[in-house]
């Protein structure tokens, strides 16, 4: 039995994941901020769900133990959830960027911390999505920086666990046609299946590979 948690799984690339993994026939643990939008996937597909926001700690560790409790192991952890602001340095709300950075870099920091112990025992693996925005620079883009901090950490992350036999892997997506952007989404894009396509590739990985940086653009975008 594969037993995989996935913060941000109700919507876009997590939920697609969701989708994705359960054909697999991983056993699969949600979670979001958003009661109304989980009860829609729970009513939908065959996962359990998790109420919460990663940015803090509790309900992070509740998600692990949901798993541990329901299944008895965790094999993957999914750091997916985030969101950005679309703005800048220059015209940006301020405030609106504590949301940002603590979903975007404390959430995965968060995830990783709580789900350690359990994956130590699978010898299982992390997948921390980050986005091309956090191997490129835009101008003035914070949540760039919170990207660059989110590659940063799976790096980290390795340094720290390979020699428990755990496996890290940083996916950065390009652009993707999800509700992450208010409107419709201008340019070339892959789909939420794209991506999730793309973390069941690494989770399938054989034990002793450990991939580690994949970058995923749609064709056509150039930046
Ligand atoms: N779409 C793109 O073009 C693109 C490109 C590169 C990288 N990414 C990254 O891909 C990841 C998934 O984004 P998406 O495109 O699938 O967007 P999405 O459709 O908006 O999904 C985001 C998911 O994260 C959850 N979430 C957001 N903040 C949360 C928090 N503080 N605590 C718990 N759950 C939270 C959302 O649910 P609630 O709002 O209900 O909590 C939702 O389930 C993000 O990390 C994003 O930065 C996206």
């Amino acid at each position: 039995m594969t037993v995989t948690l996935i913060t941000g799984g109700s919507s876009g690339i997590g939920e697609a994941t969701a989708r994705r993994l359960l054909d697999r026939g991983h056993r699969v643990v949600v979670t979001g901020r958003d009661e109304d939008r989980l009860a829609r996937v729970a009513k939908e597909l065959d996962v359990l769900t998790v109420a919460g926001d990663t940015t803090d700690y509790e309900s992070v560790t509740a998600a692990v133990d949901t798993a541990l409790n329901a299944y008895g192991r965790l094999d993957n952890v999914v750091a997916n959830a985030g969101f950005a602001t679309h703005d800048t340095l220059a015209d940006g709300d301020p405030e609106r960027w504590r949301g940002m950075l603590l979903t975007n870099v404390l959430g995965p920091a968060y995830a990783v911390r709580a789900a350690l112990p359990a994956l130590r025992e699978s010898r299982g693996r992390v997948v921390l999505v980050g986005s091309v925005a956090g191997v490129k620079n835009t101008p003035g883009n914070i949540y760039s920086v919170t990207k660059w901090a989110v590659t940063a950490l799976a790096e980290n992350t390795r340094m720290l666990v390979t020699g428990w036999g755990i496996g890290v892997t940083l996916i950065a997506p390009g652009r993707v046609d999800t509700p992450f952007w208010p409107g419709p989404v201008s340019g070339p894009a892959l789909s939420a299946d794209d991506i999730a396509g793309t973390i069941d590739w690494a989770l399938g990985q054989p034990p002793e590979v450990d991939l580690n940086t994949v970058v995923v653009r749609p064709k056509g975008q150039a930046v």
